[in-house]
């Protein structure tokens, strides 16, 4: 077998009359531009050549192929466009075979419904994922996954962007043929072979139209999808996936490809796809901190978790989930079979949804101990600490633990807010000392800061990375200051939305401006469901240190000051009445309100919604700049993925610098400047974004760096 392809991304091989057309384009095998022409090219030349009579298409590495080169969308095309060449692999007069294993997502699947026939090893990957870009399959997809699974499976596919196993492939009809061996490429030629012996046809995808017969099934799909799409607002493409579905049942399938291509470029154009994509990249980005260069983790299987609380009960299923064995420790049986009964009610509800069984929840618990004294601890790699959010209490804690543990355990904190350095130095080995910042309900929110102290060793930083992997979270490496990255910002747009709500905004209003923005809910509904005393106690804890001449607002605490906490205590903002979560706007905040306005000679004035969201984003951007620019957070992106997963910032803006990116920083500055005019204390401009806006330069820039 000698190579005959050009491209060395793409091999050409041939033998005993069967083609074999190779991708080798590490790490993902993406249809780079390079890629596109080495498909054109072999097809070109086998098409030709009229010693083969079949050709097989594989992946070399691990997949078949992961999609279109993400990285190249926004940069002006090249030729072949990738429609033109699955066009191509779908005219070609040799039996066309595509080999799957591993990934065969998006531009990657479409390939392979272009080719004539498809097999397929059991765990391979298969789905047309670009929803969750901003974008639809627009490469024949739309018009060629129908026609072969009809609407209903092909609109769930596209909608979801979930992966099908090659089982559900096979059901669905996107598949032929489930390969017995991993040897995908010598599957591939076998079939090719078992083809050719049995005379089957040249079968194009675009002229199959058996999947699409009964019309009548596959409008109700369509118009059961177009009512889901219009009740979850927000994204661009998923209704533009609608349209393509529609336009493969009513139109001739060149029209088809043709409305495809159209709706794609509408996507590809859209800013969210622009903020999909990055988030799709910073996702990754994060989990490459200085430390996870340079250190190996430690390795850890037993885990103690210090409180079961709220947080220490969501920790401890976070971990049993990832299969390690943790211990809680708690102040007395009370608590501690409190704590218990929290794990334990996790597992009951999983039962409840028919997730999990009797003895599946056994089994889990056979890992979960507990105890009321820290000696359970002595064989523990790893620690979590979660009790009450007081520097006193923690330092006790410390001490225990500084007794206990072995030598190289990992002791971390979850405090939200506290000086890690001041944990740290308070035991004899601040090198073990790291932050591991869960967020609410822990074992369900993806986000884990991993804050870094000045004394840790490389390596526990390391672990903690290894741990988010093990947990399956998104880590984001965060400075120490108070708040690290999320509950810092978090905390200053809360005041500048606190500024807008004394000024004359309601804070219905308020919440309903962050709603339509995107978020899953505004900041006094998130403060009526995490507990109104939790950032009331952070307040007072802050008053000694607060500026005097810093614009205070009182209205929160007037409702503190009343028990009202939010849903815990049936009041708060809102009302809710027994038995539903959703509360309706409380009537006897407006009198609060209205006092505490009058009390600060406060005249109140109307808002529009885009001045609300125009106020309440410049903050979030302001600080974020800030904390980039102090080194608390890394890069803009590491903000960015902060508070898409740990506070609902919608993930199609991107997070927020992105998001001011596209605004653009000029505009999102000038804002800043015209309400500093009226707190100049408060609007300081950060010196991070002045310095880009007056070197032309954006966030991403700095990503980059
Ligand atoms: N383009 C460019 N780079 C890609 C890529 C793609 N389609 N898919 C993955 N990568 C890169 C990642 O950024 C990462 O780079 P890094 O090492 O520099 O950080 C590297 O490949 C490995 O990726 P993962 O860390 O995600 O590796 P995993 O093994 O965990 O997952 C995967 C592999 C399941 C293939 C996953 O990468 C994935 O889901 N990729 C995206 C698939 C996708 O969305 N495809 C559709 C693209 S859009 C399209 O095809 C449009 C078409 O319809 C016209
Ligand atoms: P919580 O009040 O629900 O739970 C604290 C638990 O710690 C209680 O069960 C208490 O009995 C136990 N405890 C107190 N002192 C102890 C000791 N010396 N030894 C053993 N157990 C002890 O508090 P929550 O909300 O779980 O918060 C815990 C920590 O997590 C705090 O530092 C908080 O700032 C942080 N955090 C809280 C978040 C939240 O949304 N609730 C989010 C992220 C972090």
């Amino acid at each position: 077998m000698e190579p005959t392809a050009a491209a060395p991304v793409v091999q050409t091989t041939v033998s005993d009359h069967i083609a074999l057309v190779k991708i080798s384009n590490p790490p993902v095998n993406a249809l780079s531009t390079a890629v596109r022409q080495g498909l054109q090219q072999a097809f070109t030349e086998l098409n030709q050549n009229a010693d083969v009579h079949a050709i097989v298409v594989t992946g070399s590495g691990a997949n078949f192929i992961a999609g279109a080169d993400i990285r190249e969308f926004g940069l002006p095309p090249q030729a072949p466009a990738l429609p033109d060449v699955c066009n191509q692999i779908e005219a070609s007069d040799k039996l066309v075979i595509a080999a799957i294993h591993g990934a065969a997502l998006g531009g990657g699947l479409e390939i392979a419904l272009s080719a004539h026939y498809r097999v397929a090893v059991e765990t391979a990957k298969i789905g047309l994922p670009e929803v969750n870009l901003g974008l639809l399959p627009g490469a024949g997809g739309t018009q060629r996954a129908p026609r072969l699974a009809g609407a209903a499976a092909a609109l769930d596919l596209m909608l979801s962007g979930r992966h099908a196993g090659a089982k559900e492939a096979l059901r669905l009809g996107l598949i032929d043929h489930i390969a017995t061996s991993d040897d995908i490429a010598a599957e591939g030629i076998a079939y090719a072979r078992s083809l050719l012996a049995d005379g089957a046809p040249i079968r194009r995808t675009g002229e199959q139209t058996a999947a699409l017969d009964d019309r009548a099934a596959q409008q109700a799909a369509i118009d059961a999808a177009r009512a889901d799409v219009a009740k979850k607002k927000g994204l661009f493409s998923p209704a533009k996936i609608v349209d393509c579905v529609q336009a493969a049942l009513d139109q001739p399938f060149a029209e088809g490809l043709a409305t495809e291509r159209e709706l794609f470029t509408q996507c590809l154009n859209s800013p969210q796809r622009a903020g999909l994509v990055h988030v799709f990249f910073a996702e990754r980005e994060v989990t490459k901190s200085p430390e996870t260069q340079s250190a190996k983790p430690r390795p850890f299987q037993k885990v103690g978790v210090i409180g079961g609380g709220t947080m220490g009960a969501g920790i401890a299923v976070s971990l049993l989930d990832a299969g390690l064995s943790v211990t809680m420790i708690e102040r007395d049986d009370a608590a501690l079979a409190l704590g218990q009964s929290r794990v334990a009610k996790v597992y009951d509800g999983a039962i409840a949804k028919g997730r999990l069984s009797e003895e599946g929840k056994a089994a889990i618990l056979a890992r979960f101990h507990g105890s009321t004294s820290y000696d359970a601890l002595a064989d523990a790699d790893i620690v979590i600490e979660a009790v009450f959010e007081d520097m006193g209490v923690k330092k006790a804690v410390f001490a225990e633990l500084d007794r206990v543990c072995k030598p190289g355990a990992v002791l971390a904190t979850n405090t939200s807010y506290l000086d890690i350095n001041e944990v740290a130095n308070s035991v004899s080995r601040p090198q073990d000392v790291v932050g591991l910042h869960f967020f609410s309900p822990a074992n369900i929110m993806k986000l884990l800061e991993i804050v870094v102290p000045a004394k840790v060793s490389a390596d526990v930083v390391a672990t903690g990375f290894a741990l988010a992997k093990k947990l399956k979270k998104v880590p984001v490496r965060a400075g120490v200051c108070d708040g690290f990255i999320g509950n810092r910002i978090l905390a200053v747009y809360r005041q500048a939305a606190d500024y807008m709500m004394e000024d004359g905004a309601s804070p219905f209003e308020i919440d309903a401006m962050v709603r339509a923005f995107g978020y899953p809910m505004g900041p006094y509904e998130m403060s009526d469901l995490a507990g109104g005393d939790i950032g009331w106690a952070t307040r007072k804890r802050r008053a000694a240190t607060r500026d005097p001449k810093a614009r205070y607002v009182h209205i929160a605490d007037k409702l503190c000051e009343r028990g009202w906490f939010g849903q815990k205590t049936g009041q708060g903002w809102y009302v809710y009445e027994a038995g539903t979560r959703g509360g309706k706007p409380n009537p006897a905040v407006d009198p609060i309100i209205a006092e505490e306005r009058a009390k600060a000679g406060v005249t109140p004035r109307t808002f529009t919604r885009e001045e609300l969201e125009r106020r309440y984003v410049a903050a979030m951007v302001n600080e974020g700049a800030k904390v980039v620019a102090e080194g608390i957070a890394l890069r803009p992106l590491d903000v960015d993925v902060t508070l898409v997963y740990g506070y609902g910032f919608p993930r199609y803006k991107g997070g927020p610098m992105k998001y001011a990116d596209l605004v653009g920083l000029p505009q999102i500055l000038a804002d800043i400047e015209a309400f500093a005019k009226e707190d100049p204390l408060f609007w300081q401009p950060a010196p991070l974004l002045v310095k880009l806006v007056q070197e032309g330069k954006n966030f991403d820039s700095l990503n980059k760096a």
